[in-house]
């Protein structure tokens, strides 16, 4: 088991360059099969997501090759088989080969986890979609086969705005015979990378990043050169550690627009921040005052930077809280949290927080990606050092994290146990 080893009162200062956006990459490389020819995307981060990805493309016959931050795809010579669960079950975006799978070949048969620690995260949205564009769904235990005969362009409405249904059925429909709406789709930034991608590639999609988007489809899609967009995730994970522990750190290679909500609520709180063009320059402040968070879809403030901001809150003067609405069990890395000194109470969907507390390093465990980053993010401020464990969850979402830090100042190393 891989463990991280911090010890914190470190002030970093230097520069943070960011990496492709992860939660573009899962879906771009099962995408990248819709293309009959050759396909080329750089600035992939180098995670264990992407790599399991490529394990699922070679598997299927797809040959990739991977030079830094870029990878090459060639579908010419795949066949279309069972993703078995040893795959699939590596991480929940492999549900994106149901949707490109169906759209190339209008069947799939691949066998899907159900949730996770974070949700039950159920895929009945995307299945209503397929089934909309008139594929039958078979359930056997968690093995799905979609299919259809023709596959013909409908309006389809997402009773909630899901990333992962808007993506995977703009995956499925860019084929279709006629046009696909999808209404109350997902706005987040990653869908207009994916959708730019099929573009690329010969796709006639319009409206992505808005609410309502449209798919005509066409008969052939081929190769092209696409790029990942910078993690906004990642830029709001390093952002929040430099307003907890940070001296002129500079997070470079964002758009900063795709972290608003998160810079809007440090500016309230306090924070000394300068936002560029393309990077934040941010330090750590003596007071910062309370607020409260609400998550919510794009362009709202993310759930998945709640987790992090979160110890940010343990730093605020009074009391805070932070109502999650996405997901229904985000809070994992509370108990942790609350070993290490801070004063944190949960109920239902909201975590209250009375700070500001002194944080003490301990032995902690990392439940989830998100829940992870939070504690190394405390782990960086708290008094001696701390141990996280399970740490297979942060290095699936945060390229080089170790070496990142290193490089700014943080005393944090990887052991292996
Ligand atoms: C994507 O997950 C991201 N993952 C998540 O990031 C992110 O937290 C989430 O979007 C919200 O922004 C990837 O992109 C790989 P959803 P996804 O479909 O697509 C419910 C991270 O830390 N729902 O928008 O699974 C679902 O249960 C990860 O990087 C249904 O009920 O999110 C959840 O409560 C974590 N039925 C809510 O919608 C469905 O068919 C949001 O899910 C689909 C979703």
């Amino acid at each position: 088991m891989k463990i991280l080893e911090i010890t914190g009162g470190q002030k970093l200062s230097g520069t943070i360059r960011i990496s492709g956006a992860k939660n573009s990459a899962v879906a771009l490389i099962p995408a990248a099969i819709l293309a009959e020819t050759e396909t080329t995307i750089c600035n992939i981060p180098e995670i264990t997501d992407t790599d399991n990805l490529c394990d699922i493309l070679n598997n299927l016959g797809v040959k990739t090759k991977r030079a830094s931050e870029s990878i090459i795809i060639d579908s010419t010579n795949m066949q279309n088989q069972v993703i078995n669960e040893e795959f699939s079950k590596k991480l929940r975006a492999s549900y994106y080969f149901m949707g490109a799978l169906l759209g190339k070949y209008k069947k799939v048969t691949m066998h899907f986890p159900g949730g996770c620690s974070i949700g039950a995260r159920p895929i009945d949205l995307h299945l209503k979609g397929f089934e909309a564009l008139g594929a039958t769904v078979k359930k056997e235990e968690n093995k799905y086969t979609v299919e259809a005969d023709r596959l013909i362009g409908c309006p389809i409405y997402l009773d909630f705005a899901s990333v992962g249904a808007t993506i995977n059925i703009m995956l499925a429909a860019v084929k279709a015979e006629g046009r696909t709406t999808i209404d109350n789709a997902a706005k987040e930034p990653e869908i207009v990378n994916v959708a730019t991608f099929l573009n690329n590639m010969g796709a006639r999609i319009t409206g992505a990043g808005t609410s309502t988007i449209r798919i005509d489809g066409v008969k052939h899609l081929h190769g092209c050169f696409h790029e990942v967009i910078p993690d906004r995730i990642e830029a709001g994970t390093y952002t929040i550690i430099g307003a907890l522990c940070g001296e002129n750190l500079k997070i470079d290679n964002i758009i900063p627009e795709h972290i608003e909500s998160l810079t809007s609520k440090l500016q309230e709180i306090g924070a000394k921040l300068e936002i560029g063009s393309d990077y934040i320059t941010i330090s750590r402040s003596e007071n910062y005052k309370a607020t409260n968070i609400k998550t919510s879809t794009y362009p709202g403030f993310p759930t998945d930077l709640q987790q992090p901001f979160s110890i940010l809150l343990t730093q605020c003067n009074g009391k805070c809280k932070i109502e999650e609405t996405i997901f229904e069990n985000r809070f994992m890395q509370v108990p942790y949290l609350c070993q290490m000194g801070a004063d944190i109470s949960v109920k239902n969907q909201t975590a209250t927080f009375i700070g500001p507390t002194k944080l003490k390093g301990k032995e902690v465990v990392a439940t989830d990606l998100r829940a992870g980053a939070s504690l190394v993010a405390a782990s960086l401020i708290a008094e001696g050092t701390t141990k996280i464990t399970n740490v297979e969850h942060i290095l699936r979402g945060y390229e080089n994290i170790v070496e990142k830090l290193t490089q700014v100042g943080a005393k944090i190393k990887r052991e292996e146990i």
